[in-house]
This record gives C-alpha cells, sequence and structure tokens, in this order.
C-alpha cells in the first residue's frame, strides 16, 4: 500500500474513532441528534398561531445539524443554533454559508452557558431531563411575552399554554 493509502486509512479510522466516540458520550450523557422535521414544524407555527417579523430573535436549543436554524433564518427570523457536537456545528457553519444567512448563525458551546434574555423564541427538542434543569435559567432569563417551543417533551410539574400534536408551548408571564 502506498503512502497515501495509508494516510486516507489512518485517517478515516481516526474519524469513525471520533464520531463513533462523541455518539456514544451523547447517548450516555445527553441528547443524542435526532432531527426535527420542519414541514412538522411549520404546520405547528401556523396551528399555534406563532407569528414572526423580521426582529423575532429565534434560538435552538442543541441545533443538531442547522436544519431548523436555516429554516428560521429563511423564514425571516433573527436565528441561532447552539450545539456541542463541533461536527454538527461545523455542518450547520457550512449550510448557513451556501444559503448566504446573514440572520442565522451557530455557537458551539453548550445550552447550559447560553443567556437566554435576548430571545423571544426559545426552541427545544431535548430530554425532559436536560429540559427540567435548564427551566429555572429559562424562566428567569427569559423576557415577558417570550415562548418556549418543545418538540415531543414537557417540563415536568408545568402544563403547556397550548399544544398541537407534539409540540408544546409555554409562554413567559412576568
Ligand atoms: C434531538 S437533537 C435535535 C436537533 C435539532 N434541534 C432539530 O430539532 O433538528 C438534540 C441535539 O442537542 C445537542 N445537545 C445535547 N446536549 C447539548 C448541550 N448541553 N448543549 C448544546 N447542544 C447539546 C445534541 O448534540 C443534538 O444535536
Amino acid at each position: 500500500m502506498g503512502t497515501l493509502a495509508i494516510a486516507i486509512v489512518s485517517y478515516l479510522t481516526i474519524l469513525w474513532i471520533v464520531l463513533g466516540g462523541y455518539h456514544i458520550y451523547s447517548l450516555l450523557f445527553s441528547t443524542p441528534f435526532y432531527p426535527s422535521r420542519v414541514k412538522h414544524l411549520k404546520e405547528a407555527f401556523q396551528k399555534l398561531g406563532l407569528e414572526v417579523t423580521k426582529s423575532t430573535n429565534f434560538v435552538d436549543l442543541g441545533s443538531g445539524d442547522g436544519r431548523v436554524v436555516v429554516w428560521a433564518a429563511r423564514m425571516g427570523m433573527k436565528s441561532t443554533g447552539i450545539e456541542l457536537n463541533p461536527f454538527l456545528t461545523f455542518f450547520t457553519k457550512i449550510k448557513i454559508f451556501i444559503y448566504r444567512l446573514k440572520n442565522a448563525k451557530i455557537k458551539n458551546k453548550s445550552f447550559y452557558k447560553e443567556n437566554f434574555g435576548e430571545y423571544d423564541i426559545v426552541y427545544m427538542y431535548i430530554y425532559n431531563t436536560h429540559m427540567d434543569k435548564l427551566k429555572d435559567k429559562l424562566f428567569e432569563e427569559m423576557k415577558n411575552g417570550s415562548i418556549i417551543l418543545t418538540n415531543t417533551f414537557k417540563f415536568k410539574n408545568i402544563e403547556p399554554d397550548k399544544s398541537y400534536k407534539r409540540f408544546h408551548i409555554y409562554k413567559i408571564k412576568k
């Protein structure tokens, strides 16, 4: 085998180990990547009466491959993704670049380290264990009138203000 072939095989092996390791880590300690269906999200926005403008500040906590971030930006919102996994973050950056989205950005960090004060809509498709850990921080930092939209999971001991199929809305009232 030539040097180039050895280099390629080594590179692919390392990549496979790193990606596999990340997947096992997220299965054990966080929420693994499983994408939202944008078609369903769009329908939920309509049915739940969520109106958006150019100044609506949207964030996806644990934004995966960025499909929701890109969708929100293409809907006209100011859109942010927060994602721990550097590979998914990089993939999102490429998508934002390809679509030339000036109103979208991605942050490679844990959502536990974000301040939610500036957001009008916080979207979450993460396990309820994480939702419950974030609950106090979200309800403390988010401003009056802003909204938490969750996919599939709900907060323990708080009833949503509105639900449509698997989507639930919690309004911040201060
Ligand atoms: C179920 S996926 C949802 C992806 C995306 N929001 C969507 O709806 O298509 C959950 C994502 O949260 C990310 N994640 C898990 N824990 C995180 C944390 N503490 N901070 C940031 N992202 C996290 C995972 O890497 C995964 O991509």
